[in-house]
């Protein structure tokens, strides 16, 4: 069985959460996009683990973790997680697996992505994680990839070149100093001695896995409203976080997925900038903010808080085929009296039928909200759907109904236990 899990929002739904929770019956957990920019929460008996490229399956020691083909890799990253893992007890060494086609993060794209949103006008808030210049390299055709490391005097010719063309950029566009690429070359040097062993066809691997039946998951990162395509441009992330992106980014092919789970949280929220229609100011959004812990698990930015938006919900379910929905963040909603879903946009006193593509129609539009009253009880010790509370389960119904894809799994806390199968 192979099943893809995504963000269906703007990020940070809990799909970290999610994939270590069915990683538990998983042989593969794969991440397929995105690069560091991610930061994914696993919560297990109260610790908290946060992985940025390293699959969120990493902590079940039977389970095999790739670093997919679609994904942008930054070494530095990369070891620090895999040091981390093992000073914690979970080495991935024989577990762990890097595409030779992955593409590798290269300091002057951090350089030139930080440059970028310090001084132009139109910032993206993007995570300076580097993730943006480093696709554009693939994208090119001038970027560097895993199987490199594989290669080093080939590597470093590579960075010598590389580090040319950017200094070019760094001095004369972007006002930056240069790079040495000496320092540059040695590191990765450095880096190509330690990750080399990871490095392997994951490609060739997953097929294999996808012969023998095994289970996989599919681990998406960001969420369906920053697809570089689908998503809210130019306020996205540079790669594919729909269902598309799994596919290209893993060398699965698109008819050996099984099922299709997006992950939504009961309410939105957003990091960074760009049109955001259920945004709540002040109070009410510092509420979320505050019980949801609503604070970036990469930047440690603020999340943006809103109510749940259906027209996002249903426009990710249609893009990315999603056949069941998980909720998560439940809990979050417990205390307040009143809970509104956005069912709807106006956009100059008509009812739009689409999911805007024109980003300043988004800016204007004006959100047509329902009601529901709040069920202020705590459901975080809740396991059964049928405990809920009758109107907790009336605002998933329709959430359901509106999103247009049925509620599989509801998360009412961080823990990995705090979850209920419906
Ligand atoms: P991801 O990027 O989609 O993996 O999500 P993040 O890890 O960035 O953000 C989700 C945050 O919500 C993390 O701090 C999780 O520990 C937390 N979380 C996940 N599910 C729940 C839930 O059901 N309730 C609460 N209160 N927190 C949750
Ligand atoms: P996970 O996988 C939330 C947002 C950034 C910015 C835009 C572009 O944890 O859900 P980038 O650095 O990718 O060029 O930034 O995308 N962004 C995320 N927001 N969760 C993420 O990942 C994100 N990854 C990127 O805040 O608005
Ligand atoms: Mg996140």
């Amino acid at each position: 069985m192979i099943t893809v899990i995504l963000g269906c929002q703007w990020g940070d739904e809990g799909k970290g959460k999610i994939v270590d929770y069915l990683a538990g019956k998983a042989d593969l957990v794969i991440r397929a996009q995105g690069g560091a920019n991610a930061g994914h929460t696993v919560v297990i008996e109260g610790k908290k683990y946060i992985f940025h490229l390293i699959p969120s399956g990493i902590l079940n020691l039977k389970t095999i973790s790739i670093i997919g083909n679609g994904v942008v890799i930054d070494p530095e990253t990369l070891l620090e997680e895999i040091n981390l893992l093992k000073k914690l007890g979970f080495d991935p060494a024989g577990r762990l697996f890097i595409s030779n086609r992955a593409h590798l993060v290269m300091p002057y794209h951090k350089m030139i992505d930080q440059s970028k949103e310090k001084n132009s006008k139109g910032k993206i808030g993007t995570t300076g994680r580097g993730i943006g210049p480093a696709y554009m390299d693939k994208i090119c055709r001038t970027g560097i990839r895993a199987a490199e490391f594989l290669n080093p005097d080939g590597l470093l010719k590579k960075i010598r070149a590389n580090i040319e063309f950017a200094n070019q950029l760094l001095k004369k566009i972007y006002n930056e100093d240069e790079l040495d690429a000496e320092k540059v070359a040695a590191d990765y040097l450095n880096y190509q001695k330690e990750i080399s062993p990871f490095i392997a066809d994951t490609g060739a691997m997953a097929n294999r896995a996808v012969k023998e039946k095994k289970e996989i998951l599919l681990e998406g990162a960001q969420g369906a409203m920053l697809d570089i395509d689908l998503g809210t441009y130019p306020y996205v992330t540079s790669s594919n976080t729909t269902a598309g992106g799994a596919v290209t980014g893993s060398g699965i092919g698109p008819k050996s997925i099984d099922k299709i789970l997006g992950v939504v949280k009961a309410y939105t929220t957003r990091v960074g900038e760009g049109p955001f229609p259920t945004e709540l100011e002040g109070e009410e959004a510092e509420k979320l903010r505050k019980k949801g812990d609503e604070f970036g698990a990469t930047t440690g930015r603020p999340r943006r808080c809103g109510w749940f938006d259906s027209v996002v919900s249903r426009y990710a379910c249609e893009m990315s085929g999603v056949d069941e929905l998980i909720i998560t963040k439940l809990d979050v909603l417990d205390e307040l009296a009143v809970i509104k879903i956005c069912t709807g946009y106006n956009y100059k006193g008509e009812k739009l039928e689409f999911f805007p593509a024109d980003i300043d129609i988004l800016k204007n539009v004006e959100p047509i909200y329902e009601e529901f009253s709040g069920w202020q009880t705590d459901t975080t010790g809740v396991r059964e759907f049928a405990a809920l509370p009758e109107a907790a389960k009336k605002y998933l119904n329709r959430l359901e109904e509106l999103s247009g894809a049925r509620v599989k799994y509801i998360s009412v806390g961080p823990d990995r236990s705090q979850t209920i199968i419906k």
